[in-house]
């Protein structure tokens, strides 16, 4: 099994970096931090995973397409991408400058087809793959001072939403994945209290299921599912 994941410097793409490194699988691993890569590359390999490692921004087109064709012609296929990086902030509103949310929804949405696009034509190749986007539960929940954020995470579902039709007669699966508040860097300086916050191994395992199963929309932890059309009912 060949797998290609952005954000594998910490957090949920570290861990799923550990959950395939488990099954035995080869694993393309990237993020900015490449001194982080290289130690996780190490605990991969003693879990008994085969990786690769490139310093990647998923900002830059040209180095996505690079990394992932490198990558293909290194291990002979993909059979899994999963666009995981991504950024959280404040909307940063009262400064008047828009670089904050403009970043946000760079790296959330552009980063993310900067991704998956060098990928689908080696799946159509193979008339196989699963492509899936990491968005989250703020695709449901407009939260204040947070709209590139729920914003990014709803562009990304729907882009979803219409390749998983077009690359249907391709054997190409789509996975969207919406988690709620999980431990990783994103969420450790939040003040607030974070409903059924889930650890980052967990969250990873069932990711990977998840994905296993073919799920096309995954919403956990599961008290979410009933929370979301709740909430959803008064805003
Ligand atoms: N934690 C949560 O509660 C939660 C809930 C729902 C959804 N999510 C989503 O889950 C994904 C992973 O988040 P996380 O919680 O694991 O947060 P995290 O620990 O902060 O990890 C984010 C990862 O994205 C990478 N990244 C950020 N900007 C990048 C860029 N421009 N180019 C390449 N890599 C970049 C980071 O690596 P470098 O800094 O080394 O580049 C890091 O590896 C995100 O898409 C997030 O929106 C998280």
């Amino acid at each position: 099994m060949n797998v290609f994941l952005t954000g594998a410097s910490s957090g949920i793409g570290e861990y799923l970096a550990y959950e395939y490194s488990k099954q035995h699988a080869h694993i393309g691993i990237t993020a900015r931090r490449i001194d982080k890569l290289e130690q996780i590359a190490k605990k991969c390999t003693t879990l008994g995973g085969k990786i690769s490692f490139y310093q990647l921004d998923v900002n830059n087109q040209e180095e996505c397409k690079n990394v992932i064709n490198k990558f293909v012609n290194e291990v002979g296929g993909i059979d899994i991408v999963i666009a995981n990086a991504g950024i959280g902030n404040h909307d940063n509103m009262k400064t008047g400058d828009a670089t904050i949310i403009n970043n946000i929804l760079h790296t959330n949405i552009i980063g993310l087809t900067n991704t998956i696009y060098p990928a689908i034509p080696h799946m159509i190749n193979q008339k196989s793959g699963n492509i899936v986007i990491i968005s989250s539960i703020a695709s449901f929940l407009n939260i204040k001072f947070h709209g590139g954020y729920c914003a990014s995470k709803i562009a990304v579902k729907t882009l979803a939403n219409c390749w998983r039709k077009s690359l249907k007669k391709h054997n190409i699966k789509i996975s969207t994945i919406m988690p709620g508040f999980i431990k990783s860097e994103m969420t450790q300086d939040i003040k607030f209290k974070m409903p059924f916050i889930m650890d980052t191994q967990t969250a990873s395992t069932k990711i990977v299921t998840a994905i296993k199963q073919n799920k096309s929309n995954y919403i956990f932890p599961w008290q979410w599912r009933i929370v979301i059309p709740i909430i959803r009912l008064f805003s």
